[in-house]
């Protein structure tokens, strides 16, 4: 006996009245009431043709023509249209026929894919079909032409998250016989005093790929670098960021309280900081002061003057504040800054339309990584110290590494890389 099927052996006509617990608060019938039943509709169908289990695989080009109200007998018509290896198309026409006027109206269209799977749920084959009438051949090579559109669709999104995703925009940054980019927090803030140059130019000697540092802006409206939002903790000022202009802030010494340092630095603007870091290293940028909304554009100015939108990652835990960068700019790479561990990360990052996400080392597995990248987003912990710290994120497959301690990052990263070599 022939395995071919013909589409009337598993057609389906299911009618069902639409009562007032299947109405939204105006009154019509919600679109989850009838989206159910063609997905019930569809499912009945494609178990027909298979005769085994089949699953929904997805709901395509779902269309809502004209609102169902209580009281109508909706009909669904299902059939199948087109079958790949394993799995089909099935094709769900909508009618609601108002019952006291006899009037029936086309409502709703669906095409759905479903697969079929075997005993263990793994996927096995379909059934071919055959088309016995003129009507049957045109709704079969209308659903070719979809597939061949679902697929080449496919294939784009892949090429672009290939192509666009953070992983490959950061992928240069990192020196290729590390696991991940070494990123020096606040310049080298282990060893030389936070946010300085003298921490920058520490950084960049003892080989970063990256440094990273945190901006708010002066009382004159210039993006400055320095972490707290007031002067007290780091420089020999006190009070706001805020309450003083650039110039004022360059003339503080920002370094003395290191560790009693004698080398005096002030305050850095981040157009300085770009000037001397072009064509050196990357930067990481910290949006803080983020209250002022002209933070984002200035810190964007600074960035396009020099030309480094492609040398610069912008992270914040404003999220916000990350959306308007997106807004602005498509071509600069943002992070999203969090504490804890989020229920679906990858949703985070595209709710503001981040690259990466960037949490703290601790909270990270490495099955959280893996979502992460199949998404074709970036990792990016902070901030990595102690020498078990660095043991612990090792292996865990991430983008990039921030730590006040960059240099026994690079060197615990590479002694590693060398125990993993096979013996010759
Ligand atoms: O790299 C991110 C990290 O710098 C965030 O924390 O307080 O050091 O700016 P914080
Ligand atoms: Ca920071």
């Amino acid at each position: 006996m022939s395995n071919v099927r013909t589409v009337r052996d598993s057609q389906v006509v299911m009618s069902q009245v639409m009562l007032p617990g299947d109405a939204n608060p105006t009154g019509n019938v919600h679109g989850g009431v009838i989206m159910k039943l063609v997905d019930t509709a569809a499912g009945v169908c494609a178990t027909r043709h298979v005769r085994g289990r089949t699953v929904t695989a997805r709901i395509d080009s779902m269309s809502f023509l004209q609102p169902v109200y209580v009281g109508d007998l909706v009909t669904l018509k299902a059939s199948v249209n087109d079958v790949g290896r394993t799995s089909m198309e099935v094709g769900v026409r909508v009618e609601a026929e108002d019952l006291q006027t006899g009037v029936v109206r086309h409502v709703s269209s669906a095409h759905l894919v479903f697969v079929a799977l075997d005993d263990q749920g793994r996927p096995r084959e379909v059934p071919p079909i055959v088309a016995e009438t003129d009507e049957e051949k045109r709704r079969m090579a209308e659903a070719k032409l979809r597939r061949g559109n679902r697929q080449r669709g496919d294939e784009a999104v892949r090429a672009f998250r290939d192509q666009n995703g953070s992983r490959a925009a950061l992928a240069g940054w990192r020196n290729p016989e590390a696991p991940f980019i070494v990123v020096g927090h606040r310049g080298a803030a282990g060893s030389a005093p936070e946010n300085t140059m003298p921490s920058f130019e520490r950084a960049l000697a003892l080989g970063v790929d990256a440094i990273e540092l945190d901006v708010h802006l002066s009382r004159d409206g210039v993006p400055v670098v320095i972490h707290d939002h007031t002067l007290d903790r780091t420089t020999n000022g006190t009070g706001p960021v805020t309450g003083m202009t650039a110039a004022e802030l360059k003339v503080l010494d920002a370094a003395h309280r290191f560790r009693g340092a004698d080398v005096r630095a002030g305050v850095p603007t981040l157009d300085e900081v770009l000037a001397w870091a072009k064509g050196k290293t990357r930067v990481v940028i910290e949006l803080k002061g983020t209250q002022n909304p002209n933070l984002v554009p200035r810190t964007l100015d600074c960035i396009q003057k020099q030309a480094m939108l492609g040398d610069v990652l912008l992270i914040s835990f404003d999220h916000q504040a990350l959306m308007d960068v997106r807004v602005r700019s498509s071509d600069v790479s943002t992070g999203a800054l969090y504490v804890g561990r989020p229920a679906d990360p990858v949703a985070l990052a595209t709710a503001c339309g981040a690259d990466a996400l960037c949490p703290h080392w601790a909270s990270v597995t490495a099955e959280d990584v893996a979502t992460v990248h199949r998404a074709g987003l970036a990792v990016c912990v902070w901030t990595v110290n102690e020498p078990a710290e660095v043991e612990a994120v090792l292996r865990l497959g991430l983008d990039a590494v921030t730590s006040d301690y960059p240099e026994r990052v690079a060197a615990i990263a590479q002694r590693d890389r060398i125990a993993l070599q096979p013996l010759e």
